[in-house]
């Protein structure tokens, strides 16, 4: 039997909501600023060419009546047809022009969940100016209506076009500050999730704080990008600072700049890269004076150098969406990571934007970003201020770099690197990195080289002496990623003297004794 014959429908009734539905309904345990973040989302423009201005005015009142927040913009305000049809859930006006308008859920959220709507008006530049807020309510069991009315005010005559939403009661949410440093903190959440937006000029970011005790707060918000250090591409020998560029794909000069990671359920992109040390940026600073590399701007960043900016980073559009997901042991302060996702990335929002649902594909998306950076070597632990890479890395690199320089060749005696060279060789006393054989003899071992990532010690040094003894060889290299300690220099003499061998060579060779920048730059 058809279902449909089945059913037959006695009565109908489209579902309503109290003011205390609506204000159930937009809570919820995210931030207040993440839900008021939604109203600053509702103005920024599908166009790139332009920026919009975002002014929110709040004021903190012993006497909650005379609380509000009120966010003010310059966009192209919401037609008057539809000015009632926005309140509806799941609905959106401006079809295709808005970067971050999706659910239909945010404005809604927002002026029930920082405290209770008072109004909105709003105008487009070929429109009427006009008005809706809440039909007049005595208690919260009432049933919610909005209403569109006559605008009251003179508040948008000046502009073109825009949109004020005004929320009031507002205590609840609201903090009351009483030191600026509190309302800076604030300001500061506000550039980190707009910090790309506000980067590229896509928005314009005024913030005005005041409270009954006198305090009276003003800022403009201010953009950032990430200043990167890439460990195998160095810009300053001396410093061990990279290019300000994404870390390489091993192996690779391809950036881990917007990869994307695909699995069955997910794909997002990712861009990794490494910080430099404040010490590495101070010194580069002081040398270039290249502003980008302020170290007090760097220090105050979103993405400065520390374990507090460590962690996953997620983006939606350009707006930063999460931060710290994910931080553990193996993300270290050097660390940066941003995960771009779209409306196809198979992960799913909570009824805000600013919250991803933590289901199987989000935990499988992490997964696969997660391998992806360890096969690329980009967890490899390193000692501050030594680039980020492994040893095998470091092996690679020396061996084409001594093969495409002459001066190598011949100063390892070599003549044929096919049949003289070696790598990875185990023996019973373990691994020697490198050795060079005589050309003539290949019997003879005529130098042996072991790598160190960062590290270059006494311990290293007697170590490279045993590999020395095993093959029989008196000169050795120790390349690291480190400046040798003087702990080296005092076990080889220590060595040479009790075996009474004062012929033996040892030297060291560093990233920058081999100019690093184009030593990690194939
Ligand atoms: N400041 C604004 N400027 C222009 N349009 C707006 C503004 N605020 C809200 N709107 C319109 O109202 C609709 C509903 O907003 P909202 O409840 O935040 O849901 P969403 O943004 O997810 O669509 C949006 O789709 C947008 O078209
Ligand atoms: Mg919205």
């Amino acid at each position: 039997m058809d279902t449909k014959e089945k059913l037959k429908v006695l009565n109908k009734k489209r579902p309503e909501l109290t003011i205390s539905a609506a204000k159930k309904a937009a809570s919820t345990n995210i931030e207040w600023y993440h839900v008021l973040s939604e109203l600053i989302d509702n103005a920024i423009l599908v166009d790139k060419s332009k920026c919009v201005n975002v002014t929110i005015n709040m004021h903190y009142n012993e006497d909650n009546e005379k609380s509000y927040i009120e966010v003010i913009d310059d966009s192209i305000g919401i037609p008057e047809k539809d000015i009632l049809n926005i309140f509806d859930y799941g609905q959106s006006a401006n079809q295709g022009k808005m970067l971050l308008c999706k659910m239909g859920m945010g404005l809604k959220g927002a002026i029930w969940g920082l405290g209770e709507f008072d109004y909105l008006i709003t105008k487009t530049s070929n429109g009427n100016k006009c008005q809706a807020q809440p039909m007049k309510y005595d208690s919260d069991s009432d049933i919610l209506e909005y209403i569109q009315v006559k605008p009251s005010s003179f508040e948008l005559d000046a502009q073109l076009s825009g949109t004020i939403v005004k929320i009031k009661r507002v205590n609840d949410k609201l903090p009351n500050w009483t030191n600026q440093s509190h309302f800076d903190a604030f300001v500061f959440k506000i550039n980190s999730m707009y910090a790309n937006l506000l980067h590229e000029s896509r928005v314009k970011i005024h913030i005005s704080y005041s409270n009954s005790s006198g305090s009276k707060w003003y800022k403009e918000c201010i953009g950032s990008f990430p200043l990167m250090s890439n460990p195998r591409h160095l810009l300053n020998n001396d410093i061990s600072i990279g290019f300000n560029e994404p870390t390489y794909i091993k192996d690779t000069t391809t950036p881990i700049d917007k990869i994307e990671i695909k699995t069955k359920h997910t794909k997002v992109k990712l861009t990794a890269w490494h910080k430099p040390t404040p010490n590495q940026v101070e010194k580069y600073f002081d040398t270039s004076k290249n502003k980008v590399y302020n170290p007090q701007t760097y220090k105050d960043s979103l993405f400065g150098y520390g374990s507090e900016t460590g962690g996953i980073t997620i983006m939606y559009r350009g707006k930063y969406i999460e931060f710290g997901v994910e931080k553990h042991a193996s993300r270290t302060e050097n660390q940066g990571i941003i995960l771009e996702m779209d409306d196809d990335s198979g992960l799913s929002f909570t009824g805000y934007k600013n919250t991803l649902q933590k289901n199987n594909n989000y935990r499988e998306m992490l997964e696969a970003v997660d391998s992806f950076l360890k096969e690329n070597g980009f967890f490899v632990r390193s000692i501050v201020g030594t680039p980020s890479v492994e040893e095998d890395e470091i092996v690679k690199k020396f061996l084409e770099y001594i093969q495409t320089d002459s001066i190598y060749l011949e100063s390892l005696g070599i003549e044929s690197y096919q049949k003289q060279v070696e790598t990875w060789i185990r023996t019973e006393v373990g691994e020697t990195d490198i050795i060079v054989r005589d050309y003539n003899d290949p019997e003879i071992v005529t130098c042996v080289i072991e790598a160190k990532k960062d590290r270059c010690g006494g311990y290293e040094a007697a170590q490279l002496w045993g590999y020395m003894a095993y093959h029989n060889c008196k000169r050795g290299i120790l390349l690291s990623g480190a400046d040798e300690q003087p702990s080296f220099n005092v076990m080889i003499k220590s060595l040479k003297d009790f075996c009474n061998l004062p012929e033996v060579e040892i030297k060291k060779m560093n990233v920058k004794t081999l100019k690093a920048g184009k030593f990690f730059n194939i």
